[in-house]
């Protein structure tokens, strides 16, 4: 029996288990979202069905297991149950699953789901090591990621047939958190967070540019994690990939460009992340045709692009929320700290790119926090996103 408080009442997850060995796991998945007062629906596909019995979870869940699209009551059991639910979740979900999804193919009740709703996703991918380290369920992955989807990577831990390596479902606590942290938290509601990614590109003729190795995927996880929070987010970017669904996106490539845009839009935002990484300098000129290397090593004359943040810095309206970057390889709260008071802003992201792991081009990153006032909050190695929840953490505190 739960109640109205129970943290998950009200809500509908459609939870979708396939045919791995970790579908036993789904079992305690089951329990623990009824007990916080979800109503969970479950969908098993055929090869689930040969790990655990459709009785067990049908007995634990809200309702009775369906399995085909064809043998329910329902003429159109997908629409009604993508339709209704709150949240799907896929856990375990196998390699096949994810490329079925990845591609769009609705071929058994469960991607039928997931192709029919427009309710949040989560899947929990469990596999062996092999397999989940082969590109074709990598490239997947982060298909569904770039979609809005959200991935609860798999541990490193014991497999079946007594193999280990990464690859094993996640804990049940945190799948379950991860539902619950994307059904509950409606903390950035209402507010307009704009931010930036990639880094800019600053013409010297026709064909080249001078460029950076930022690849964007800071900000984009910042984009993502703000929508998910339920802002209005608007993602200006050099990077050519497809935007997080739900964000508006603003493609530009050099610092003048970013900057007329970020002007417009910061005249209104409630928050701006600035993770693009700025060229600081850019050509004079842009010489007009390709230079040839016929006329000599040509001269190309510098000249400091405009500081985007330090001017939004100086236009900031009360209330609003300004975020900084701060890529270093050494002296990293000192220079982030600068940067905050000569830049007017409201939190400094500091990361030391010059450790393995950190900062352009990975998937993870370590940042100091720094806020005005010198309090600062660490966080070691992790996934970008784990960086832009506690970033966004943060600007929600500050908003408070
Ligand atoms: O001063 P520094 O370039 O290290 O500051 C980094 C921060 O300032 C980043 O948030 C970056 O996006 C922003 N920046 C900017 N305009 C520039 C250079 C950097 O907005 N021309």
């Amino acid at each position: 029996m739960t109640t109205s408080s129970a943290p998950l009442a009200g809500k509908t997850i459609v939870l979708g288990v396939c045919g791995g060995i970790a579908a036993y796991k789904a079992v305690e998945v089951c329990r623990r979202l009824v007990d916080l007062g979800a109503h969970v629906a479950p969908v098993m596909t055929d090869g689930a069905e040969r790990f655990v019995g459709r009785t067990t979870l049908s007995a634990l869940a809200s309702q009775p297991v369906q399995t085909s699209l064809w043998d329910e009551e329902s003429p159109i059991p997908h629409t009604r149950l993508g339709q209704g639910a709150d949240l799907v979740l896929v856990a375990p979900a196998t390699a096949r699953l994810l490329s079925a999804y990845a591609h769009g193919l609705a071929h058994d009740l469960l991607t039928n789901v997931l192709i029919a709703t427009r309710a949040p996703v989560v899947v929990c991918p469990a596999m062996h090591t092999e397999m989940w380290e082969h590109q074709a369920v990598q490239a997947n992955v982060r298909t569904l990621r770039e979609r809005g989807v959200h991935v609860v990577d798999p541990e490193d831990g014991r497999l079946a047939g007594g193999d280990s390596g990464k690859g094993r479902l996640a804990a049940p606590d945190a799948i379950v958190a991860e539902v619950s942290s994307v059904l509950g938290q409606r903390d950035l509601a209402g507010a307009h967070v704009v931010v930036s990614a990639g880094g800019t590109r600053e013409p010297i003729d026709a064909v080249r540019v001078i460029a950076n190795r930022s690849s964007g995927k800071q900000g984009y996880a910042v984009a993502d994690e703000a929508r998910r929070r339920g802002a209005r987010v608007t993602l200006v970017t050099t990077v050519d990939r497809p935007a997080p669904i739900g964000v508006e996106t603003v493609c530009v490539e050099t610092a003048a460009q970013m900057k007329a845009v970020l002007d417009g839009l910061a005249a209104t935002a409630d928050v701006v992340v600035m993770a693009a990484a700025v060229a600081d300098f850019r050509p004079v000129s842009c010489t007009s045709g390709k230079i040839k290397k016929s006329g000599g090593v040509p001269e190309i004359v510098l000249e400091p692009t405009p500081d985007i943040l330090a001017g939004l810095g100086a236009a900031k309206r009360p209330g609003q929320i300004l975020v900084g970057f701060a890529a270093e390889t050494g002296d990293l709260v000192a220079q982030a700290q600068s940067k905050l008071e000569r830049k007017n802003l409201d939190l400094v992201v500091a990361n030391d790119v010059s450790q393995p792991g950190v900062g352009f081009q990975h998937d993870t990153n370590a940042v100091t926090f720094v806020r005005p006032g010198g309090e600062l909050e660490s966080h070691p190695l992790s996934d970008k996103r784990d960086i832009a929840r506690a970033l966004l953490d943060i600007v929600v505190g500050l908003r408070a």
